[in-house]
C-alpha cells in the first residue's frame, strides 16, 4: 500500500492551488454577495483542462484518473466551493455521463465540446416532489417514433442559468416504474424549454442554481442515452462518481477553512500570547485536522477504487458521508476560533460555513449515504 502522491499528482495539485489563489480568491466574497457566477474563471479552468479532466484526450479531455480530479476540486474547494461545484458537476455527472454510456455521435457532438470547455453541462434529476426519491419522476418524455415530447419541471439544478447542455431524467412509462425512466441529452435552445427563477441560496451562491420547465420539447430519438428503460440506472450509476466529486468539495472546504483558523491562531493575541497557545484552540485544531486526515482517506480511496474497477458506489456514499460531516463541523469550528471576526465576510470563514451544508444535502442528501451503505452491509 502506497500512501504517497505521484509526481503527477503533486503537480496537478500545485496547478490547482495556484490557480485558486490567483484566480478564484480575488472576488470570492464580492461574488457570494452578488450571487455572481464565475463565468470569466469557469472559461480559464476550460483552458487549464479542469473541465473535462477525466474524459479521453480523442473528445478533447484530459485523460487523467479520478484521484486527479478528486485533488483538483479538493484545491479549488478550498477557496472557492461555488466554482468547484461548477468543475464537479461538468466532470463527473456530465461528462462522465456521456462519455461512459452515450453513443459515438453524442460523444462526438456533446462530449468534445464539454470537456474543453467551449460548453458547460447540468444534470436534471430533481424535481419539485422527487428529489431523495428519484423514481418518482413527474417529468415525462412519450415517445413519438422518431422524437420524444418532453414535459415537466426540475429544480436546484447546478449550472441550471448559464448551461448549454442539459441531461435530463425523465419517466418515459410509468407503468414500468424506474425501469420505465431514460435519460436526454437536452440542448437549452430548443424550443419549450425555459429557464426559471435563480435560486437565492444560503451557499454555494456564486453557483448558478435554477428551476427549469419543459414544455412540450422535442427531443430526437437520437439524444436518448443508452437503451430504451435504462436512465434510471443511469443517474444512479453517474451519481456514484458525482459523490466523489462532492466528498472532495467538502474536503477541500473543510481544509480551507482549517488553514484560516490555524493561520489566524498564530497572529491572534489573547490573555498576552497567540490564542494557538491556548489548549482550548490547540486542541480543537488538533481534532480538526485528524477529522480531514480521516476524511481524506475515504475520498481518495474511493477515487482510487474508481480507478482500478472496483465497484464504488458504497465508498464514494462514504465519502461524502464523512466528508461532508467534517466539513459542516470544521467550518463551525474555525468560525469559532475566529471569534468576532468569524462573522465578518471578509474573514471567509462564515462563507465556508454556509458552503459546507450543501454537501450534506445534493448529489444525496447524508441520509441517502447512509442507506446507500447500510443496504449494501445487509445484502445476502
Ligand atoms: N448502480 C446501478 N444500479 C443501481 C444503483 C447503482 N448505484 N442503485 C440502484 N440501482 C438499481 C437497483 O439495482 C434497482 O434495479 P433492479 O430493480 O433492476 O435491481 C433500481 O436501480 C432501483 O433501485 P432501488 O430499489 O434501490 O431504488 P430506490 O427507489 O430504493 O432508491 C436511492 C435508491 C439510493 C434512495 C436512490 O433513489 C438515490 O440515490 N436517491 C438520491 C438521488 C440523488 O442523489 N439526487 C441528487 C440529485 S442530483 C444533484 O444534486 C446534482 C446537482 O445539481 C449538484
Amino acid at each position: 500500500m502506497d500512501f504517497n502522491l505521484s509526481e503527477e499528482h503533486l503537480m496537478i495539485r500545485e496547478a490547482a492551488r495556484d490557480f485558486a489563489k490567483q484566480e478564484l480568491l480575488p472576488g470570492v466574497v464580492e461574488r457570494d454577495n452578488k450571487q455572481e457566477f464565475p463565468k470569466e474563471q469557469v472559461r480559464k479552468m476550460g483552458q487549464l483542462g479542469f473541465m473535462g479532466m477525466m474524459v479521453d484526450p480523442k473528445y478533447g479531455g484530459g485523460g487523467m484518473d479520478t484521484l486527479s480530479y478528486a485533488i483538483v476540486v479538493e484545491e479549488l474547494s478550498k477557496i472557492d466551493a461555488s466554482s468547484s461545484v461548477i468543475v464537479s458537476v461538468n466532470n463527473s455527472l456530465v461528462c462522465y455521463g456521456i462519455e461512459k454510456y452515450g453513443n459515438e455521435e453524442q460523444k462526438q457532438k456533446y462530449l468534445t465540446k464539454l470537456a474543453t470547455g467551449e460548453a458547460l453541462g447540468a444534470f436534471c434529476l430533481s424535481e419539485p416532489e422527487a428529489g431523495s426519491d428519484a423514481t418518482s419522476q413527474k417529468t415525462t418524455a412519450i415517445d413519438k417514433g422518431d422524437h420524444y415530447i418532453l414535459n415537466g419541471t426540475k429544480n436546484w439544478i447546478t449550472n441550471g442559468g448559464s448551461a448549454d447542455y442539459y441531461l435530463v431524467i425523465a419517466q418515459t412509462d410509468k407503468e414500468k416504474g424506474h425501469r420505465g425512466i431514460n435519460a436526454f441529452i437536452v440542448e437549452k435552445t430548443w424550443d419549450g424549454f425555459e429557464i426559471g427563477p435563480k435560486e437565492d441560496k444560503l451557499g454555494i451562491r456564486g453557483s448558478d442554481t435554477h428551476t427549469l420547465n419543459f414544455n412540450d420539447v422535442k427531443v430526437p430519438k437520437e439524444n436518448r442515452i443508452g437503451e430504451d428503460g435504462f436512465g434510471f440506472k443511469f443517474a444512479m450509476k453517474t451519481l456514484s462518481g458525482g459523490r466523489i466529486g462532492i466528498a472532495a468539495q467538502a474536503l477541500g472546504i473543510a481544509g480551507g477553512a482549517f488553514e484560516m483558523a490555524r493561520d489566524y491562531s498564530k497572529i491572534r493575541k489573547s490573555f498576552g500570547t497567540e490564542i494557538c497557545n491556548h489548549q482550548a484552540i490547540a486542541f480543537k485544531l488538533a481534532d480538526m485536522h485528524l477529522e480531514i486526515e480521516a476524511a481524506r482517506y475515504l475520498v481518495y480511496k474511493s477515487a482510487w477504487d474508481k480507478d482500478n474497477g472496483n465497484n464504488y458506489d458504497t465508498s464514494s456514499a462514504m465519502a461524502k458521508l464523512k466528508a461532508s460531516k467534517v466539513a459542516m463541523e470544521v467550518s463551525v469550528e474555525a468560525v469559532q476560533i475566529h471569534g468576532g471576526n468569524g462573522f465578518v465576510k471578509e474573514y471567509h470563514v462564515e462563507r465556508m460555513m454556509r458552503d459546507a451544508k450543501i454537501t450534506q444535502i445534493y448529489e444525496g442528501t447524508s441520509e441517502i449515504q447512509k442507506i446507500v451503505i447500510s443496504r449494501s452491509l445487509l445484502k445476502d
